[in-house]
């Protein structure tokens, strides 16, 4: 981003939350987006942005099919953190949750709004990220309302790792807040709490349930 522009309209762009879930051979694997979007209304076509550092990616273009579940506000928050900020490479996501295998593509188990099965038709390179477009096969309704980028940042107060097609440097997003109040991160999931005193010794994050060691002053 040129230092000279002013980054806040990007953030007013609208986005929800989903778990991309696909195979790495054998096994479940899987990321969280914020970027999928529906292209077109006949024979629908969809479009999923994924950076070219996540395994997810890797998975994709070996077997190309996959599985979005549309997350709701009544979504289990460790599904997140989970899916977010941990790689397939050297972690299994789906171990506190569990998966259904949905036409080829695995699902984890959770309340969602709905699921979507998709075969991948095309990849479009865009330096550090990739556009996977894809086709709907399937789907499968769920329930609850749709959880947005906004309430996730808002009422969650999660924030996106640098992986992540949004993700907003600390210097970007603390020119929006308060001078005034101390600001803690949790360096697993990226939850930022705001006190005006030092965080207690025994402070959990509500997010991944990591202890206070890992919350450092930003
Ligand atoms: C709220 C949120 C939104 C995200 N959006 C995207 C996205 O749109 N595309 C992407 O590639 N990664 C996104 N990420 C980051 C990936 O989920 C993250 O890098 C993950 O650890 C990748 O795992 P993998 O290496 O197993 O694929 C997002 C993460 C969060 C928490």
């Amino acid at each position: 981003m040129p230092e000279a522009m002013d980054s806040n309209a990007l953030y007013n762009i609208t986005y929800g939350l989903y778990v991309v879930g696909c195979y790495s051979d054998d096994k479940p694997a899987g990321c969280i987006v914020n970027t999928c979007f529906q292209v077109t209304s006949e024979n629908p076509t969809l479009a999923i942005c994924l950076n070219k550092k996540n395994y997810t990616l890797d998975c994709i273009k070996k077997n190309p099919k996959f599985c979005i579940s549309i997350i709701s506000e009544d979504t289990d928050p460790m599904i997140i953190s989970s899916f977010g900020f941990r790689s397939s490479r050297d972690a299994d996501k789906y171990a506190d949750f569990g998966y259904v295998d949905l036409d080829g593509a695995p699902a984890v188990k959770g309340n969602f709004c709905g699921r979507l099965v998709l075969d991948v038709t095309d990849f479009i390179d865009c330096g550090t990220h990739v556009i996977v477009i894809s086709k709907l096969k399937d789907t499968q309704d769920g329930s609850g309302a749709p959880m947005t980028y906004e309430y996730y940042h808002k009422v969650i107060k999660g924030s996106a790792p640098k992986n992540a097609p949004t993700y907003r440097s600390e210097q970007e997003s603390t020119t929006v807040t308060k001078k005034d109040v101390r600001r803690f991160k949790c360096d697993i999931c990226g939850y930022e709490v705001e006190s005006e005193t030092n965080l207690p010794d025994d402070f959990v994050c509500p997010i991944c349930g990591f202890d206070r060691s890992h919350f450092k002053e930003i």
